[in-house]
């Protein structure tokens, strides 16, 4: 890759600043000024410094956070705030974006990433990626809701849903109830309640594939995935 594109890309600047930088003589590679902005490097085998700090460059980036209510999963809107403006600036200048769609009221589990090719197979509907909701339910959840949704439930457009695995938690005039989805359809976990006449009054996404949400990541924080939990993701096969 090119200098100047790899240090544009990691957010010192555009290409013409960057190649003010170079000029002045503040970028090492392999402890050698270069001022090329034509030069090619590779950033895993060479080693790249910015007034004698190392710049750390990884082509991908893969982030778990505990979304809160009241943001978008989108990239950029220009009336709401998206999960985006919650990262840092050195994590935005990767471009990541959210790995699926959360409703503005949901929290939990979300992935941001740039990979565009893990994110593909994860959203698959040919995968089933299996997704776990916390749910809290405006009435009682009985035994036939379970069954109905390990039948299939006819949601308002006339599609029905592939089975659900819904667990009752605790049952009464609220219950709090755990389903798992292998489908992604547009507010599938609410429409689903809506089918059998009963509204979810709060969802919260616990799980996605392997993975489960960091319970210590507060409501807006997020991680970068350690290395085994972008490996997981990237061996998990889901039919
Ligand atoms: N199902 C929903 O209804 N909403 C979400 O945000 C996710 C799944």
């Amino acid at each position: 890759m090119r200098i100047d594109k790899l240090l544009a890309n990691l957010g010192y600047g555009s290409r013409k600043e960057v190649k003010g930088l170079l000029k002045s003589g503040s970028v090492k590679v392999n402890d050698v000024v270069v001022k090329d902005a034509k030069q090619h490097v590779d950033p895993n085998k060479e080693i790249v410094t910015f007034n004698g700090e190392v710049i750390e460059y990884k082509e991908f980036i893969y982030l778990m956070m505990n979304k809160p209510p009241g943001v978008l999963s989108a990239t950029e809107d220009h009336r709401d705030e998206t999960v985006i403006d919650l990262l840092e600036l050195n994590d935005q200048v990767y471009e990541p974006f959210p790995v699926g769609r959360l409703d503005k009221d949901t929290e939990g589990l979300l992935l941001l990433t740039n990979d565009g090719h893990l994110a593909h197979r994860l959203l698959s509907p040919k995968k089933h990626v299996p997704k776990t909701y916390f749910a809290v339910i405006d009435s009682e959840v009985t035994e036939e809701d379970i069954i109905a949704f390990g039948k299939g439930v006819t949601l308002d457009d006339g599609y029905v849903t592939k089975p659900g695995e819904l667990t009752i938690l605790k049952s009464g005039i609220r219950s709090d109830i755990e389903l798992t989805i292998t489908e992604g359809k547009f507010h599938q976990v609410k429409r689903m309640f809506e089918a059998v006449g009963k509204n979810v009054v709060y969802l919260k996404r616990m799980t996605m594939g392997p993975l489960p949400l960091d319970e210590t990541l507060e409501l807006g924080e997020y991680r970068e995935l350690t290395d085994e939990e972008v490996e997981l993701l990237k061996e998990y096969q889901a039919e």
